[in-house]
């Protein structure tokens, strides 16, 4: 480990890279599970980088018959209020980018529900969080990174202890998801997401990032002092937490960016 980088990093050539090594080990996992007589538990996220992973599980199943019947899921986040069906829904997403495509039983997928009326929300929350408990815990959870270094939709503020709950959103996530939405103004502010509670509790933790545009906030998870005003950096206090980024996302880390400073470990 480099004495500058407080969570284990792995730099890789190209982005197909990241989704080999995340979905090897997820393969791996659920065939170890199996082979067990056991379930494996994968935490999920949505957004532009994880879609080689779920290409790649894809190919497994197809081409190696990687089976998901032994596989239960959480999502980590879903926009608030949102409609399962529409094109902007992590739904919809996860049933287009994966299930749709493996042998999951639709009875152990779960993502929040963003239809859930204002009554309802914190009950549905509550459950989400049992729901994970009874399954006993989440085996491996996949993480994207936010500009505003938020894991999940737990935006700065958000506190090491937080649970699954309903948030507002950053205004530079809602920025981030403007064109997604054509206009800013039709990005909901609200979303359901998993707490840093919740997260830190799964036993392996995938975090990835890729382009340019993440290479400060990457630097400043992976390097940086732990603060809630960056969820990621949370992240440090995790046993078993691997970031992985391609090079342009991790041009700003020291070994990249200034290495006659590193010191020697
Ligand atoms: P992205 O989103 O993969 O679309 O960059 C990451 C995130 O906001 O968590």
């Amino acid at each position: 480990m480099y004495s500058h980088e407080r969570i284990r990093t792995v730099i890789v050539d190209e982005h197909d890279d990241i989704a080999r090594l995340v979905a090897g080990r997820i393969a791996a996992l659920i065939r170890e599970r199996a082979a067990a007589g056991q379930r494996a538990v994968l935490g999920l996220a949505t957004g532009s980088t994880p879609i080689g992973i779920y290409r790649e599980l894809i190919r497994l199943h197809r081409e190696e018959k990687l089976s998901f019947a032994n596989v239960v899921t959480f999502n980590l986040d879903e926009y608030y209020p949102m409609d399962p069906d529409s094109i902007h829904s992590y739904h919809r997403y996860m049933w287009e980018n994966l299930f749709d495509h493996i042998d999951i039983d639709p009875a152990n997928v779960h993502i929040p529900a963003g239809s859930a009326s204002r009554d309802q929300v914190n009950d549905v929350c509550d459950r989400y969080e049992s729901a994970i408990r009874r399954a006993g815990g989440i085996d491996i959870q996949i993480l994207g990174i936010g500009k505003t270094g938020h894991i999940g939709f737990n935006e700065p503020g958000s506190g090491v202890d937080s649970r699954t709950r309903l948030v507002m959103l950053d205004p530079v996530t809602r920025k981030d998801a403007a064109a997604d939405f054509y206009g800013e103004e039709n990005v909901p502010r609200e979303a359901i997401t998993m707490g840093v509670a919740t997260i830190l509790e799964a036993r392996e933790i995938a975090i990835i990032a890729t382009g340019e545009h993440k290479a400060v906030i990457v630097r400043r998870a992976v390097e940086g002092d732990v603060n809630h005003e960056v969820a990621a950096t949370f992240l440090q206090r995790h046993p078993a937490t691997t970031f992985y980024v391609d090079r342009a996302a991790g041009a700003a880390l020291t070994r990249i960016a200034t290495p006659w400073l590193l010191d020697e470990v």
